[in-house]
């Protein structure tokens, strides 16, 4: 008898696959550059669950590919995001003093260094993808084609464009349609594309692409719903970072306008949609499953 599936574990295999791999990224001791290396390794190697290259790891596996195939691909997402974390606590933006349980880049480090160690992970993201070594199993059409679809993501058409949206409303009004587009985008955008990166590098065929796009979109906006619905009732011990931020800064948020009963409602409709996108990939598709259930579940 197979044995039954456990997500936890699932999850802690992945997770020190991207960990170890990560601090192999910025082992070398620069010490000429040694403070913006402390200041990267600081934020990238303090924990976080890694769920962008977990995705992307988990959609070459529902694809057929293995997760080691995948991995330098998933190392990039999770610089970008960490990049991203970095530059939206800054004192411009989200003003935040906690990250993953400890201090934010730039009160560890200053505002200059934080902004560019996020700087340097964007970029370190992005020579790892154009690294023919990093992934010799994969045809290059293909790292050309995810390192595009990356791009567009966490570019100005994605998170980029919807942190300047969230920062800057362009409507007076904050309708449930801008807050969709805004989600969509600041946080949708980069989950959805680590699916496809996966799904690209592992040689989806077109129709199992769309299946994980459909997925990733709505996981995406359920994953910022929950993180909008934490930061009113979550536990900042869990989280690693203080609640209330989004009130703070009178930010549009689904608990705001919908009310956390009908927020937490929507981010399980999401669920439950994006799971029946799955159906064509059977049993490979259990750690998706269970991946987006665990998405509005979690604590931290
Ligand atoms: C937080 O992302 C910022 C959002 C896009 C909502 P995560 O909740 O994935 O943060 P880490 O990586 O686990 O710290
Ligand atoms: C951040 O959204 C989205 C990013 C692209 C970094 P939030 O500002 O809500 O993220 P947290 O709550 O600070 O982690
Ligand atoms: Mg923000
Ligand atoms: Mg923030
Ligand atoms: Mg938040």
């Amino acid at each position: 008898m197979k044995p039954e599936f456990s997500l936890s574990e699932y999850l802690k295999d992945h997770k020190k696959l991207v960990d170890d791999a990560l601090a192999g990224y910025f082992a070398e001791d620069e010490q000429e550059i040694r403070l913006i290396s402390e200041a990267v390794r600081y934020s990238l190697l303090s924990g976080g669950k890694r769920i962008r290259p977990i995705l992307c790891m988990a959609a070459a596996e529902a694809v057929g590919k293995k997760a080691e195939d995948v991995l330098a691909a998933a190392c990039a997402l999770e610089m970008i995001h960490t990049y991203s974390l970095i530059h939206d606590d800054l004192p411009a933006m989200d003003n935040d003093d906690y990250r993953r349980g400890r201090l934010t880049s730039h009160k560890a480090f200053g505002e200059d260094i934080a902004i560019l160690a996020g700087d340097a992970l964007l970029t370190e993201a992005f020579r790892i993808l154009a690294d023919r070594e990093q992934m010799p199993k994969i045809p290059l059409q293909r790292l050309l084609v995810a390192s595009r679809e990356i791009a567009e993501a966490a570019g100005y058409r994605g998170m980029v464009g919807g942190q300047a949206l969230d920062v800057r409303p362009q409507d007076k009004k904050g309708t449930l349609e801008v807050l969709y587009s805004l989600h969509r985008r600041k946080t949708g955008a980069l989950l959805r594309a680590s699916l496809r990166t996966g799904a690209i590098l592992g040689g989806a065929t077109k129709k199992a692409l769309l299946n994980l796009s459909e997925y990733g979109e709505r996981i995406g906006l359920a994953f910022q719903i929950t993180d909008d619905i934490l930061d009113v009732e979550g536990d900042p011990k869990l989280l690693g970072k203080e609640t209330g931020s989004d009130e703070r800064r009178g930010r549009t948020t689904f608990p705001g306008l919908l009310g956390l009963q009908a927020s937490r409602e929507r981010a399980r409709d999401l669920i439950a949609e994006a799971v029946s996108f799955l159906t064509v990939f059977g049993g490979r598709a259990t750690p998706l499953k269970a991946i987006a259930r665990y998405i509005v579940d979690r604590r931290s």
